[in-house]
């Protein structure tokens, strides 16, 4: 059980205040991120069942259990920044800001589940006290609650993925990729993804993005290749993402790549090939028009020329 791991933040991590406690739009900002990010582990609602639970060695905690909503904000934006393998470290790909309204989130989780089971009651009398944490959680049995302890046992049934009929892969590639890699901008958490189909069949790619700690224990040389070349990092599963989906974010990842380099073609003046021709178009409409004008300005010039020379012949003679 995650909670007795024994994961304790250092005492000066409760110095740190949360800037953005009560802000109700930080909250909804968190909210974001935690639907995007931290739901694959931690579940939806925040109770350790999220789709990947089952497929980690350590199983994620239940943030809105008593022995997580009593540690500090401060403790809990250590955890968040610094992680413990399988937990993710936060502090290179979520801002302070947004760790911060994570943990409003966190917050507002805790409360929700406070309220259906009612666990509210014990965790006001023990009251935020860091020192019953740090104490350890044998001291607390408050920590076996009824959700966590068959978890343990035998690993959920997949929840209903949340990305049923989903098949826009730029949405699956933001909701689902981006807490840990780029496109063209370099290493996150994994490697830049630019040009990855030049790099492995997409039969390779299709077996390790739906699990790629299966290929590194079946021995796949690729596959362990990557996994000691990114400091045994574990990529997440997706089981639960069809083939067409995972097709539809390799294709993302391919227009990405060509946007990319089409920008990089573009003249040096940092015009797109586009934008050069639009320009091209209205230089030659303006040069057009300007010619036009000087002819009728001509005529006009030659006009009054005649006029006056005939004016000038009708005085003089
Ligand atoms: C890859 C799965 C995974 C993801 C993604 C993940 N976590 Fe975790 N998280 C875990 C696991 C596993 C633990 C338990 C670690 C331990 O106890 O050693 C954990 C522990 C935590 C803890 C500490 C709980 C405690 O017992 O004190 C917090 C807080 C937390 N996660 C918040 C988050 C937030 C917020 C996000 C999203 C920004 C997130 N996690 C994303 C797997 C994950
Ligand atoms: C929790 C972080 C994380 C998430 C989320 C994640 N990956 Fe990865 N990915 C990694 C890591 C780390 C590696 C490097 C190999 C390793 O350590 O196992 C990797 C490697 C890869 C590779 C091999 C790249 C290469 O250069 O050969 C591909 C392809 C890939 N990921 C695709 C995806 C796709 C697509 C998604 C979204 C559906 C995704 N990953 C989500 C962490 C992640």
């Amino acid at each position: 059980m995650a909670q007795a791991s024994g994961w304790v933040a250092p005492a000066w991590a409760d110095t740190l205040q949360n800037p953005l406690k009560g802000d109700a739009a930080a909250t909804e900002a968190g909210k974001a991120i935690f639907s995007t990010i931290c739901f694959v582990c931690h579940g939806n609602e925040g109770k350790g069942d999220g789709i990947n639970a089952a497929s980690l060695e350590r199983k994620p905690a239940n943030l809105t259990s008593a022995a997580v909503q009593r540690q500090s904000d401060g403790a809990l934006f250590w955890k968040i920044s610094k992680g413990n393998p399988p937990m993710l470290s936060f502090e290179q790909s979520l801002s302070e800001t947004q760790r911060w309204q994570v943990i409003n989130y966190v917050r507002k989780l805790g409360r929700a589940a406070r309220a259906t089971a009612g666990v509210g009651r014990e965790v006001a009398a023990k009251g935020p006290a860091r020192g019953a944490d740090a104490r350890g959680a044998a001291a607390t049995p408050v920590v076996k609650t009824a959700a966590s302890v068959p978890a343990a046992k035998a690993p959920p049934p997949l929840p209903p993925s949340p990305f049923a009929g989903i098949t826009d892969g730029e949405q699956l590639f933001k909701s689902l990729c981006t807490s840990c890699h780029r496109i063209g901008q370099g290493v996150l958490i994994g490697p830049d993804l630019l040009n990855v189909r030049q790099r492995h069949p997409d039969e390779w790619l299709l077996k390790w993005i739906r699990s790629s700690q299966s290929m590194v224990k079946a021995g796949d040389t690729t596959a362990v290749r990557l996994f000691e070349q990114y400091n045994r990092q574990i990529m997440l599963d997706h089981q639960y993402l069809s083939d067409a989906q995972i097709l539809a974010i390799l294709d993302y990842i391919d227009e990405t790549g060509q946007a990319l380099a089409a920008a990089s073609q573009a003249p040096a003046n940092g015009q797109s090939p586009s934008q050069a021709a639009a320009y091209s178009q209205s230089f030659k409409a303006l040069y057009q028009l300007v010619s036009g004008l000087s002819i009728i300005m001509l005529l006009i010039a030659l006009n009054v020329l005649g006029i006056s020379l005939l004016a000038y012949v009708w005085i003089r003679y």
